[in-house]
């Protein structure tokens, strides 16, 4: 089976030669450092081994509480913000039909406690209003605002429409062992709960219940999402030419260093979109502290050819490109005849609409890197489970390299603190 691949050939050249080997040696001992839990942050290092230590118990356990969920709810609520939202949304938005919505897939997965929207949790109230719903909150302070917020209104209204017992047998807790005002409801109430380990940090649990869960609540099979990261984590143990993360992580360094300060993840399917969510958020709370960091953007291609290209190609110089590329698309599609051929496609007559994009991709990366853009390649032969947990290792493997060749703590995310104190005394939270 082909396996995801990286290409650095039309970045590369941007950086001078000195620099490249620089970044490379220490991307060597980056790796020394994670393997043997030494750097920064090494209370928090639960992520590297999840794919290969997940036991049979946990995964049968988290299909059961899946399948139930599936059978009494017509929509199961994800509740959730920040590392305890973005992974789950990011597989499922991949793998979904685009209008599955519209095409009435049940049940469905829809997802909440991610803003503090009145009108969107309004709306929400609407839908599930007259509808069999379940929740699935996750938080793994089980303090955090937004979900608490969510699920307040989630609960209510489910209780009101079923009665509290009734209620507790729909609704999954996923939270700390001990400690949080979620897992001493979840007790309480006698929720089903599945635990957040304290060695995993918010950004890095995608592929422990936080994920799993809400992932195999939508019909996905999770064993091979697994199992892609495992094949990936076996790949990326230890410092070689061949090591994907590390290349990786050594060329976004060694063009930071040479002045690009901006890496933009590109997409050309909109299945992805939310794989860029979820991955800035890995990169930018990992990396963007000690007044350091690339700042990670997101476009989907060609869409944002028609907005943000003309920016790409012609502005400040300081960016660089990460394409995720997807070999084959699920579907067939050929571009019809037209009589006439009145709207001058007929050159593309026959052809299927992926390889229409596939020349898109192409001209894209050569106007780019003719423009000084330098662009890394990363590609996976299709979007599904396996494919999808390589590429969530990969990246995460990558982050932790990379954080430890720019010289922070990629574990750690105290910035995150500074809005919420403000809010909470604004909101006249007592002890505030
Ligand atoms: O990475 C982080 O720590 C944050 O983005 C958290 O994931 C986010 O704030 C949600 O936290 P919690 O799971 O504690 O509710």
């Amino acid at each position: 089976m082909e396996n995801l691949r990286i290409n650095i050939g039309d970045a590369s050249p941007f950086v001078p030669a000195a620099t490249l080997e620089n970044a490379e040696k220490e991307s060597v001992r980056a790796i020394a450092t994670l393997e043997e839990g030494t750097g920064e942050g090494s209370d928090f290092l639960g992520w590297e081994t999840l794919p290969s230590l997940t036991d049979e118990g946990l995964i049968s356990y988290i299909e059961a509480t899946a399948a139930r969920l599936r059978s009494l709810c017509d929509y199961i609520v994800v509740v959730g913000i920040g590392g305890s939202y973005l992974g789950a949304k990011a597989v499922i938005a991949a793998l979904d039909d685009a209008f599955s919505t519209q095409k009435g897939k049940k049940p469905e997965v829809i997802f909440a406690g991610q803003n503090l929207s009145e009108d969107y949790l309004g709306e929400l109230m609407e839908l599930v209003s007259d509808s069999r719903f379940g929740i699935i909150v996750i938080s793994k302070s089980g303090t955090t605002t937004e979900p608490a917020v969510a699920f307040r209104l989630l609960k209510d209204k489910l209780e009101s429409a079923v009665g509290r017992k009734a209620a507790a047998e729909r609704i999954v807790a996923v939270t700390d062992s001990r400690k949080g005002a979620l897992r001493g409801m979840a007790d309480k109430e006698g929720y089903k709960t599945f635990v957040i380990p304290d060695n995993v940090g918010g950004r890095f649990s995608v592929l422990t219940p936080v994920g799993l869960l809400p992932v195999a609540a939508a019909g996905y099979d999770i064993r091979r999402l697994i199992g892609g990261a495992a094949d990936m984590e076996k790949r990326t143990l230890h410092a070689s030419a061949e090591n994907p993360s590390q290349i990786y992580a050594y060329m976004r360094n060694a063009l930071y260093r040479t002045g690009k300060k901006i890496e933009i993840l590109v997409n050309f399917s909109p299945k992805l979109h939310y794989f860029a969510e979820w991955w800035k958020q890995l990169y930018g709370e990992s990396e963007g502290k000690d007044h350091k960091g690339i700042f990670p953007a997101s476009v989907d291609f060609t869409t944002d050819l028609h907005s943000m290209g003309q920016w790409i190609q012609d502005g400040e110089r300081t960016v660089f490109e990460t394409v995720v590329e997807v070999k084959s698309p699920k579907k067939t599609l050929l571009i019809p005849d037209m009589d006439g051929d009145a709207d001058g496609l007929g050159y593309i007559a026959g052809k299927h609409v992926e390889e229409v994009n596939r020349k898109a991709m192409e001209g894209t990366r050569m106007a780019h890197v003719d423009g000084g853009v330098p662009v890394i390649r990363v590609s996976v032969p299709e979007l599904n489970e396996y494919h999808l947990g390589e590429l969530i290792y990969f990246f995460e493997k990558s982050c932790g390299i990379s954080g430890y060749l720019l010289g922070v703590n990629p574990f750690d995310q105290p910035g995150v603190e500074k809005y919420k104190t403000n809010m909470f005394k604004l909101l006249g939270k007592p002890g505030y």
